[in-house]
């Protein structure tokens, strides 16, 4: 029950008692400010390094491009891509997380969503894992297959593994769906995009990432201590992921990360959206000018997602 900090010149006992807001896991970076006193370092206060606006980034940093894509300067530069961002009023993207290709009921609501839009296609569907209900099923992406509904569309499909997809185990970045899986659709549907999770959207000026992972509760199990009070989860965790400037502040026992791609993890400069496609219960939160999005379970959250117009940056519930 007790905390040392600890490097290879020794130890220090903690007593942590004053806490900020936040979900303070082991490999936080954190600022403790206190006394030292019987070898013991009292901390009075104890909170996250403030988190930093992008455009207090780029101010620093001008057009340096760190979001990834061709471009060499960040495409925040361009008026151009800003004032047709505002103007496409049309333009919307449609979260929907756990999506089990293998539950009938799961593919009736897909459907029925799809004759719901038929008239006014979004921009983008964004399809987040699991693909299948049971953890070893076979992900069919085949029930979506050949449906005329993605014919006639322009639309982007986008599909992020989840954790419990065909793939590697539980460590992140996850690679893409496999080929052998994916092929057949990919040709009947040439605007789908089967991607790596976490991955990156750049929508005009506005950098999206998206994750499918449940962190909240991972967060909140190996926390130091779980907020007392108002226990407001979801701003806890928006604020400790800003913070920390990584989409999994945790240990690596806990949320395994390959070191070399460790970079796709990171926000900073802050995105403009991140979508945390997360079993816990939906949410969007706005913090550091980036706006949080949690569509929630599909199957398990009475079929509702979240609906995301860039124009106007706002996100409605569906
Ligand atoms: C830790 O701090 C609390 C409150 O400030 C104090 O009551 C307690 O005795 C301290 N514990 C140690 C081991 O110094
Ligand atoms: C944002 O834009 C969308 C699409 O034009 C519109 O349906 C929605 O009502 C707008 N929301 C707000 C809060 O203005
Ligand atoms: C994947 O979906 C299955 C079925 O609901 C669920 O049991 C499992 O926990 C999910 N895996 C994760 C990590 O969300
Ligand atoms: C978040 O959702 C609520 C309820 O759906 C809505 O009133 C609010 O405007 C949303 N916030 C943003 C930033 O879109």
């Amino acid at each position: 029950g007790k905390f040392y900090l600890e490097d290879p010149s020794g130890t220090v006992q903690l007593n942590l008692s004053k806490f900020h807001s936040g979900l303070y896991t082991e490999s936080c970076f954190v600022l403790a400010e206190g006394w030292y006193e019987d070898s013991v370092f009292h901390v009075n206060a104890f909170g996250f390094p403030p988190t930093e606006p992008s455009s207090t980034t780029r101010a620093y940093y001008g057009n340096l491009n760190f979001f990834g894509g061709p471009s060499t300067t960040s495409v925040k530069a361009s008026a151009k891509l800003k004032q047709l961002e505002e103007e496409n009023e049309d333009a919307m993207f449609v979260v929907v997380s756990d999506v089990w290709l293998d539950s009938v009921e799961v593919i009736e609501k897909i459907h029925l969503m799809f004759s719901g839009y038929a008239a006014m296609p979004p921009t983008c569907f964004i399809f987040c894992g699991n693909f299948s209900s049971a953890p070893y099923g076979k992900t069919q992406i085949k029930s979506l297959k050949g449906r005329k509904d993605f014919h006639s569309w322009y639309s982007r499909f986008v599909f992020i593994p989840g954790p419990e997809d065909p793939g590697p185990s539980t460590i992140l970045p996850r690679p893409p769906l496999a080929d052998h899986i994916t092929e057949e659709f990919r040709q009947k549907v040439p605007f789908s995009v089967f991607t790596t999770n976490p991955c990156r959207i750049q929508y005009c000026s506005q950098e999206i990432v998206v994750i499918r992972e449940d962190l909240v509760n991972k967060m909140c199990r190996n926390c130091v201590r779980l907020p007392s009070g108002n226990l407001d989860i979801p701003n806890h965790f928006v604020k400790t992921v800003l913070s920390q400037g990584h989409l999994t502040p945790l240990p690596l026992y806990v949320s395994p990360v390959f070191w070399a791609y460790d970079y796709a993890l990171r926000l900073y400069p802050v995105p403009d959206v991140i979508i945390f496609a997360d079993k816990y219960d939906p949410f969007n939160i706005s913090n550091t000018d980036c706006l949080c999005i949690n569509p929630g379970s599909f199957p398990k959250s009475g079929f509702t997602f979240k609906v995301y117009y860039p124009s106007n940056r706002t996100v409605e519930d569906r």
